[in-house]
């Protein structure tokens, strides 16, 4: 338990470095939240959301699964979405992907030799939604090396998250409501902590439309 108890001692060091530049800051912090922002990321520990830009707690609402995906029927992202939507009434939605994505790289090894390399796990069920998002642009991977395969695919992937966000019932529904809210597509490129915007930004139906 030896490198545990470090955590709580870091701990008790971060919160008391916030209380001596701002002594009320957690008190003012538990009576409420109102961040402006929801964050779809992927978990990996590299792409950490509230240090990447730069925000306190309190300003940034964060959904994470492998490889940032948003599935239709995904309940707990359907939740953190709708809560963001309609309670927090966030302004911005941000999908984020990253370069060298292990779950994007992982559905692209998939895709392109099939299950049967190696033995078949429950994360390749996850995985196939990227696999599907290669399937939909697939004559765009023509003579691409598997450097630019991954860097394609990681991107491909923001965009289409970014699609099936704007699907989701909650966002067509604010969108008919005149809530002023927008989703963009980001992707991060972990070998130098830039973030790098794909100029995917839907701020209405009529946007996805176009
Ligand atoms: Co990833």
């Amino acid at each position: 338990m030896a490198n545990l108890k470090t955590l709580f001692e870091d701990n008790k060091k971060w919160a008391d470095d916030i209380k001596s530049k701002d002594p009320n800051f957690f008190k003012n912090l538990s009576k409420q939240q109102a961040p402006e922002y929801l964050w779809i990321g992927c978990s990996d520990s590299r792409v950490p959301a509230n240090q990447i830009i730069n925000l306190a707690p309190g300003e940034v609402f964060v959904h994470r699964n492998i490889a940032n995906v948003v599935v239709h029927t995904d309940l707990n992202c359907l939740s953190v979405i709708q809560f963001a939507v309609e309670v927090l009434k966030v302004k911005h939605i941000i999908v984020c992907g990253h370069y060298g994505c292990g779950g994007v790289q992982a559905a692209l090894h998939n895709s392109e030799h099939g299950h049967k390399t190696r033995e078949v796990c429950l994360i390749d069920n996850w995985l196939a939604h990227i696999e599907d998002v290669k399937r939909f642009h697939h004559e765009k991977f023509d003579g691409l090396n598997q450097e630019q395969q991954q860097r394609l695919l990681c991107e491909l992937n923001v965009v289409e998250q970014v699609k099936n966000v704007c699907n989701t019932s909650i966002v067509n529904k604010a969108w008919n409501n005149g809530s002023k809210l927008s989703v963009h597509g980001w992707i991060y490129d972990i070998s130098n902590g830039l973030l790098i915007d794909l100029k995917k930004n839907v701020s209405s139906n009529n946007d996805l439309l176009s």
